[in-house]
């Protein structure tokens, strides 16, 4: 029987490397029978509306999608689809695995690292409002349950525990931010007493960022709030040779969405540029979640005997091929 998944091609180089990547799972065997849905700047242009109805029926029903990246418009226009979603479907848990990679620059040596984001609170609720009527002056409010707190945080442990990690490692700002980021950490501390197997510490955010670049194999699983995670996650995709190689999950109770870390790329969109890893990651673990790890590790092996072959590689990678030679090197790779 073949999984349904809803796929959202996304805007900028989301076509290119939704492409890829279903060109890639196709060949691996998956048993994945896609669905076709539009959102983002690629909705808004045809539809009016960059969040039609129609895709937020699918995936409703549907409750499994691959996402390529959507383009939020800075300042004015649209808020975040990508934000929208994962709070329209309470996809509250971002996880975000960041792990050296074979013939990939790493500038921080071993890194094994997976980054564990709220998704649905702090400071992306989106309730900013200006001061002033002149403008000058802008307000911006940031909201942490202990509910939601819990379940992240809890979460992380439990990924832990499953796949046989050692250390959960919080992350906040309770010096500063000490009702918000302090109820984040004081619920870290009490759930950590009921894993007594994990190891538990916490960093204040600032040395967190530090640390993950000068003693990355310090941290395991890291979990933190919203808009920590998102910038935390970037640190590590960085760690581990840019935005191009890693992926992410968003999972809710109900309902879980797989996408790249990075963004529509405007700047090397429709060039051949573009490095499919990301995204190809975020379907491996959407993979593993549907319950086919063997052909998600499969594909895993193929990108990791793909890597040292510059020439097949996008230029992200220090490589001299296209998205088209990679797609097609880890297609052969598959065997
Ligand atoms: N989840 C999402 O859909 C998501 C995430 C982040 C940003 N965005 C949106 O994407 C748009 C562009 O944002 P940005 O430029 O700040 O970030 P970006 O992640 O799109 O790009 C940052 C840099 O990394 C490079 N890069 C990113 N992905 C790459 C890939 N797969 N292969 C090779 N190089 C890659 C880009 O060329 C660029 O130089 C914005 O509208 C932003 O809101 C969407």
């Amino acid at each position: 029987m073949k999984h349904e998944v809803v796929l959202i091609k996304g805007d900028g180089i989301g076509p290119e490397i939704s492409d890829a990547v279903v060109a890639i799972l196709e060949a691996a065997g998956a048993p994945i029978s896609w669905t076709p849905a539009m959102a983002g700047m690629a909705a808004y242009e045809s539809t009016g509306d960059p969040l039609p109805g129609e895709t937020l029926a699918l995936i409703d029903q549907v409750k499994t999608v691959l996402k390529g990246p959507l383009t939020t418009p800075v300042g004015g226009g649209f808020r975040s689809i990508n934000v929208g979603l994962r709070q329209k479907f309470d996809l509250f848990s971002n996880i975000r695995p960041a792990k050296s990679l074979p013939g990939v620059r790493s500038v921080s040596g071993e890194v094994d690292m997976v980054i564990f984001r709220e998704n649905t609170q702090g400071l992306y609720i989106g309730r900013e409002k200006w001061v002033d009527e002149n403008h000058t002056v802008a307000e911006s409010i940031g909201v942490v349950s202990r509910f939601a707190s819990e379940r992240i945080i809890r979460a992380a442990f439990e990924y832990a525990v499953a796949r046989g990690r050692k250390r959960v490692t919080v992350a906040h700002k309770a010096n500063i931010l000490k009702l918000t980021t302090g109820l984040f950490l004081e619920v870290g501390k009490e759930l950590a007493r009921e894993y007594p197997q994990i190891e538990f510490n916490d960093l204040i955010i600032d040395n967190a960022a530090m640390q993950m670049v000068l003693n990355p194999h310090k941290i395991d699983v890291l979990v933190t709030t919203n808009l920590f995670g998102d910038i935390l996650s970037d640190l590590a995709s960085g760690l581990v040779g840019g935005l191009g190689v890693t992926g992410s999950a968003n999972l809710g109770a109900n309902h879980a969405m797989f996408e790249a870390v990075h963004g529509s790329a405007p700047d090397i969109a429709g060039q051949g540029k573009a490095n499919p890893t990301a995204l190809l990651f975020a379907a491996t673990m959407m993979l593993d979640h549907l319950g086919e790890a063997k052909i998600a590790d499969r594909i895993r092996k193929a990108v990791l005997a793909t890597l040292p072959q510059k020439e097949k590689c996008t230029a992200d990678l220090g490589g001299s091929g296209t998205t088209d030679s990679y797609a097609q090197a880890i297609i052969e790779a598959l065997g």
